[in-house]
This record gives structure tokens, C-alpha cells and sequence, in this order.
């Protein structure tokens, strides 16, 4: 099996632990830290909508957790017709902790696959080099 498709079946595995009662949409990520290590998360809905949080995020502060700082790719996974690329609050997340060239693999779980590089979902990011010394 191919170091993505490992990601891929990581995504996929926590995304059936998704939280997603009112939207019954599941999304399971995983990333790549650039120490080799592999988190993963998804999607946690609340009663009170706004309060969910994305699989890209649960992901993300499951690898800040655990010490790690770098993505060095990322993948997500969902049931639906075409591959989900993350939100666009999730693109800027991503952006702090990985550059433009990552790859962000977006699978289906009928198996559908595309790679994406971070640059080409959130070009011209903001980030930490735009605010003042
Ligand atoms: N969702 C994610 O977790 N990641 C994405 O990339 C797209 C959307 C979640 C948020 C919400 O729980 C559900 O999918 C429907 O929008």
C-alpha cells in the first residue's frame, strides 16, 4: 500500500468515529507530521451549529497535542459524489502549519481520489510574515 493510500484508510477509519448527528455528512483527516507521525480527526458537531468543529482541525490540534508543528500532507475523507476539498477556514488552519507546496489528498469512500497542493486552495495566504515585528 502506498504511503498516501495508508492516509487515506487512516482518514477513512476516523471518519467513521465522526460526530455528525445533524448534517450526517462524516469527514475523517489525517496528516502526515513532518516527523513521520500520522494524526487523524473528525468532524464534531454541536446543538448549537457554529460550535462544530471540522475533521481538519481535530486533526490538526491532535498533532499541536502531541508536539508535533509540521504537515507534511494531509488526507481527507468523505461520502460523497466528488472529492471534498477542506473549508476555507480550514485552508487558512492548514496554512499555519504547512506550506504551499503540501499535498492534500481528498478520497471518497467509493474511492475516488485527488491530489491537490495547499498553494493552489488558499493562494496569496495570509500569514504570520503580514503582521508587524
Ligand atoms: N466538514 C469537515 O469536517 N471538513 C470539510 O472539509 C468540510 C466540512 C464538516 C463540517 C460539518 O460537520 C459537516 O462537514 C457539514 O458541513
Amino acid at each position: 500500500m502506498s504511503g498516501i493510500e495508508a492516509l487515506i484508510r487512516a482518514a477513512a477509519a476516523a471518519r467513521d468515529n465522526a460526530y455528525a448527528p445533524y448534517s450526517r455528512f462524516k469527514v475523517g483527516a489525517a496528516i502526515r507530521a513532518a516527523d513521520g507521525r500520522i494524526f487523524v480527526g473528525a468532524n464534531v458537531e454541536n446543538a448549537s451549529y457554529p460550535a462544530g468543529l471540522c475533521a481538519e482541525a481535530a486533526a490538526l490540534a491532535a498533532m499541536i497535542a502531541a508536539g508535533a508543528r509540521r504537515v507534511a500532507e494531509l488526507a481527507i475523507v468523505a461520502e460523497s459524489a466528488a472529492p471534498v476539498p477542506p473549508c476555507g477556514l480550514c485552508r487558512q488552519r492548514l496554512a499555519e502549519f504547512a506550506g504551499p507546496e503540501a499535498e492534500v489528498h481528498l478520497g471518497t469512500t467509493a474511492g475516488l481520489r485527488q491530489t491537490v497542493r495547499l498553494g493552489e486552495l488558499l493562494p496569496l495566504a495570509f500569514g504570520a510574515a503580514h503582521l508587524p515585528p
